[in-house]
């Protein structure tokens, strides 16, 4: 099918980059329509590493064509450090970016202002709230406005002052700012060659009847309406963000994939059922490796929610199911699938009842055998051992949606169908 759109299912992390890489092959375009470099998509290719922030994991492909939609918040500096990254790394750029004249822009102020202010969220600290607020306040600036540098710096010197005269910053923090500010200016005039009407791109690649991967970024429980306000990112994560961030209409994905891996992460505060602060949560993290791509900070780790999960299938409209890190539970003898609420001694099934009061939510678990090690050798799922066929087919069971693949490992190829 033309369009499809890949979509995390949980708080992120999910390993949407692995599962965009393997589905790019093939695709003309891939396109993301929100956030900016608070995302951290890994991606690892025969040993090499690749972590993208801001480029969509299709720039892997050399002949997909990338699109930086018009609802992202775009870091020049990230952006261009990621580009000279990836040439370093032997990957043709040419004529495969396009970023949006229309994407609001993140500028040094933002990233002051949110590693100032973002520490009870537990934000990235890329700036990502700030230049969406600014938005949203009609105050910011897209990536059109870079074009003329002697207004941008109009631009600036005016946002500054408004942040001092309103207390968002003291004039103590202006020389600091200084070096940044250069940088900014530098690397804005470098994003120039990219900027494309990437409304006009994505519209006749649809009408054309080209193959189109969507990349969402973040997750469904992190998005500013549906996830677990105020503990959530600053745009519409979830498929709800993807006509409005591309400026396509709203029915033109044909296939909405939702990714979620086979237990439970957050990275930053907020509540988080399943959370495991124990020794077993411990083992999830050192097996999984639960690490930041973006900041490197701990993961915390928990059991599958399959209420927060099945929440997330049908706010989304999710098609199919892509499991992944299934690998990662073979260290334990027992697995816990949660598939209700506790709360005032009433059982609560529904997610949307829970999601504003979910701190005083009780897990209620089923506990389903373990399969033990070897599943990240398989190449074929019909060979997963029955106690993980199990596993997955009550996960479908609760989720009410099919499980079309999983993921065994890091690498390209250990994506199975089943
Ligand atoms: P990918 O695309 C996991 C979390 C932050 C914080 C909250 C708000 O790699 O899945 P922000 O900087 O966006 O204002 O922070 O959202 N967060 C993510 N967590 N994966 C991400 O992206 C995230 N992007 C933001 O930790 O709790
Ligand atoms: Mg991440």
């Amino acid at each position: 099918m033309p369009v499809t759109a890949v979509i995390g299912g949980q708080w992120g992390d999910e390993g949407k980059g692995k599962i965009v890489d393997a589905l790019s092959s093939g695709a003309d375009i891939v396109a993301r329509y929100q956030g900016g470099a608070n995302a951290g998509h890994t991606v690892i290719i025969n040993d090499k590493t690749f972590i993208l922030h801001q480029i969509p994991s299709g720039i892997l492909h050399e002949n997909v064509r990338c699109v930086l939609g018009h609802g992202m918040v775009i870091d020049p500096v990230s952006l261009i450090d990621e580009i000279d990254s990836l040439h370093g790394n032997g990957i043709d750029t040419t004529g495969r970016i396009l970023l949006s004249t229309h994407a609001h822009i993140v500028t040094p102020l933002h990233r002051a202002m949110d590693r100032a202010t973002g520490q009870v969220i537990g934000t990235t600290g890329r700036g990502i709230g700030l230049a969406y607020s600014d938005k949203a306040r009609r105050l910011g600036i897209r990536a059109v406005d870079l074009i003329d540098a002697g207004s941008l710096g109009d631009y600036i010197r005016k946002r500054l002052k408004l942040a001092i005269d309103q207390g968002e910053i003291t004039e103590a923090e202006l020389p600091a700012l200084k070096d940044d500010i250069e940088q900014f200016l530098h690397a804005s005039n470098k994003l120039l060659e990219y900027l494309a009407d990437t409304v006009s791109v994505m519209l006749e690649a649809i009408a054309r009847g080209d193959s189109i991967l969507i990349e969402g970024a973040q997750g469904t429980l992190l998005d500013v309406d549906l996830g677990t306000y105020p503990y959530v990112t600053s745009s519409s994560a979830s498929a709800s963000g993807i006509a409005a961030g591309l400026g396509i209409p709203a029915r033109s994905v044909d296939r909405l994939i939702g990714i979620f891996k086979a237990y439970a992460t957050r990275v930053g505060n907020g509540p988080f059922p399943t959370e495991l602060e124990d020794r077993t949560g411990e083992q999830l993290q050192n097996s999984g490796a639960e690490f930041g791509a973006t900041t490197g900070r701990p993961r915390r780790c928990g059991w599958f929610d399959a209420v927060a999960a099945r929440y997330a299938c049908r706010t989304n409209g999710i098609d199919e199911i892509y499991l992944s890190k299934l690998d990662v539970l073979e260290k334990f003898d027992s697995l816990k699938i949660c598939t209700g609420y506790r709360w005032n001694g009433e059982m609560i099934n529904d997610f949307s009842a829970a999601v504003h009061k979910l701190d005083k939510m009780e897990p209620i678990y089923e506990e389903l055998p373990g399969w033990g090690a070897g599943v990240s050798q398989l190449t074929d799922a019909n060979d997963l051992p029955d106690q993980a066929k199990t596993y997955i087919a009550r996960i479908e069971e609760l989720l009410e949606v099919p499980v079309s693949h999983v993921s065994i490992g890091a690498e390209r190829s250990q994506i199975l169908k089943r």
